[in-house]
């Protein structure tokens, strides 16, 4: 290299590292690292965006997936308005979840369970005071009461065909009892637990009766309907149907049966 090149080179060195120094790229590229991560952190935006991607839909999912999966499961289990009675068997796919009432000695399907609670202790707050002498019965349950009300007719001296036919005016048959699918509750006053028609004069029949249908429950076996339902008049038997059939029989004066069409 002779002293020419040798000065080109030189000055060509110098000159680029003039120039890059004037550009600030040197020591500054650090410090930028760091502020491009400082702005990452303060770009909310993008981190909410890229976020957003990731955790959006899981919380989607976790939202609506089990919503909707519980709906299909209510939906297929638990029909609150079906029709049980002699002419429609409990059907064997019917699977309720049937849970313990606290402090109520009875069982009965979540749903309606719910529903009775609320309902007994609004009564209550009013001052009056009621007895749930029977929620949710197994087939083996129905079966035994069955047999016992016909032995008791069969014992009050009727003979058998007619004490079969008077322990059914209000004992259902096995597989046909409302009281297998968990929506329906026998209640009585404290003050008055006879399953007769004294006890519609009682006032908490006669709260039970009004209100019944702002809880979702109706008066299963009404006065006179005997020919519709198949059962004597009941005033303590109250079915789970939910709000709004319940206050369309109610208010249309009808049964279940009537109003479903069956
Ligand atoms: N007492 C009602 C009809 C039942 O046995 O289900
Ligand atoms: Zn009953």
């Amino acid at each position: 290299m002779n002293k020419v090149m040798a000065a080109a080179w030189l000055i060509l060195v110098l000159g680029l590292s003039l120039g890059y120094l004037a550009s600030g790229e040197g020591e500054a590229a650090m410090p930028e690292k760091e502020m491009e991560t400082e702005s990452e952190k303060e770009q909310p935006q993008n981190v909410t965006a890229e976020k957003s991607e990731l955790v959006l839909p899981m919380k989607k999912r976790v939202k609506t997936v089990p919503q909707s999966e519980e709906n299909v499961e209510t939906a297929a289990e638990v029909d609150y308005q079906i029709v049980v009675n002699r002419d429609h068997p409990l059907p064997e796919d019917f699977s309720p979840e049937i849970v313990e009432i606290a402090g109520r000695n009875a069982r009965g399907e979540k749903q309606a369970a719910a529903a009775l609670i609320k309902m007994l202790a609004a009564g209550e707050r009013e001052g009056l005071h009621f007895v749930v002498c029977s929620g949710y019965r197994t087939a083996d349950d129905q079966r035994k009461l069955y047999l016992n009300q016909i032995q008791k007719k069969l014992a009050e001296g009727y003979p058998e065909s007619v004490a079969v036919m008077e322990a059914e005016k209000y004992s259902a048959l096995p597989g046909r009892s409302e009281h297998q699918t968990g929506l329906a509750f026998d209640i009585v006053a404290l003050s008055y637990q006879n399953l007769d028609e004294g006890y519609a004069s009682t006032p908490e029949a006669k709260w039970l009766k009004a209100h019944a249908e702002t809880y979702g429950f109706i008066l299963r076996y009404p006065e006179d309907k005997e020919d519709v339902t198949g059962i004597g008049y009941e005033p303590w038997h109250f079915r789970y149907v939910g709000c709004i059939a319940a206050r369309a029989i109610t208010r249309g004066g009808l049964t279940l049966e009537e109003w479903r069409g069956d």
